[in-house]
């Protein structure tokens, strides 16, 4: 569960990338969020991994109030959440294997579990074929496959993913975000920032509009554009 009551925030700038924003996303729910470049779509996934804070309002996460831990339980909390970025972000010395297993050691999984948790991980991506292979031998989807399976390998409550399309073809975008739903179809709760009208469209799920830091539209099996967009 995510909920944010009352949210601004604003950065060193002075700049305020969310204004006033609440919102409430239930267990297993699939959203997108969408939005024009600086709509603040990143700052709101950055509250959610709990990379940023609210500068006023608060903001829980899995029933924790995030907005008021302390920075030294920030780390034991990310792990029930999941991140996926648009630029993959892969450790390039690492194996694809290695890159989802970090993830594991980083949390301090028993050592017995990890073989099999990564090489499942990587199967539900449909690269088990590739575990020994280097991100630079991977194509882009791929990359964000391998990704994918490191950001749910500890199987997390929550995945989120900042435009995690922007870099690939069609088709590989459609693979990535069948993978998404899928997760979400298993009770994560999946939350997707992107520019992609079309998946948008096709897939008539619950949509999240920004603009300017203000939800503007939040609609359950929403279209890219609202009705507005659409009046002349
Ligand atoms: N670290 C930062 N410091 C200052 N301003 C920022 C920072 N990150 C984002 N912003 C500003 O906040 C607004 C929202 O940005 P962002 O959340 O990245 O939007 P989006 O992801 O929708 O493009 C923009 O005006 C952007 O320039
Ligand atoms: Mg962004």
């Amino acid at each position: 569960m995510i909920e944010f009551a009352d949210v601004t925030v604003r950065y060193q700038t002075g700049v305020k990338a969310l204004k006033d924003i609440s919102l409430r996303i239930n267990l297993g729910e699939f959203v997108y969020v969408v939005g024009p470049s600086g709509a603040g779509k990143t700052t709101l996934i950055k509250l959610i991994y709990l990379e940023e804070r609210p500068s006023s309002g608060r903001v829980f996460v899995n029933n924790v109030d995030v907005s008021q831990v302390p920075s030294r339980r920030i780390p034991y909390l990310r792990r029930n959440i999941g991140v996926v970025f648009q630029d993959f972000r892969l450790l390039p010395r690492l194996t694809a294997f290695e890159n989802v297993r970090f993830a594991m050691e980083a949390v301090e999984a028993p050592p017995k579990l990890i073989h099999r948790r990564v090489m499942e991980a990587l199967d539900q991506v449909g690269l088990a074929h590739r575990a020994d292979a280097f991100p630079e031998q991977l194509s882009g989807g791929e990359q964000q496959r391998v990704a994918l399976a490191r950001a749910i390998v500890n199987r997390p409550k929550i995945l989120v993913a900042d435009e995690p399309t922007g870099n690939l073809d069609p088709e590989t975008s459609w693979e990535i975000v069948k993978l998404l739903e899928t997760i979400s179809v298993d009770g994560t709760t999946v939350v997707m920032a992107t520019h992609d009208r079309e998946i948008v469209n096709a897939r008539k799920k619950r949509v999240i509009e920004l603009d300017g830091g203000r939800i503007v539209r939040d609609q359950q099996r929403g279209m890219y554009a609202g009705v507005s967009a659409l009046l002349p």
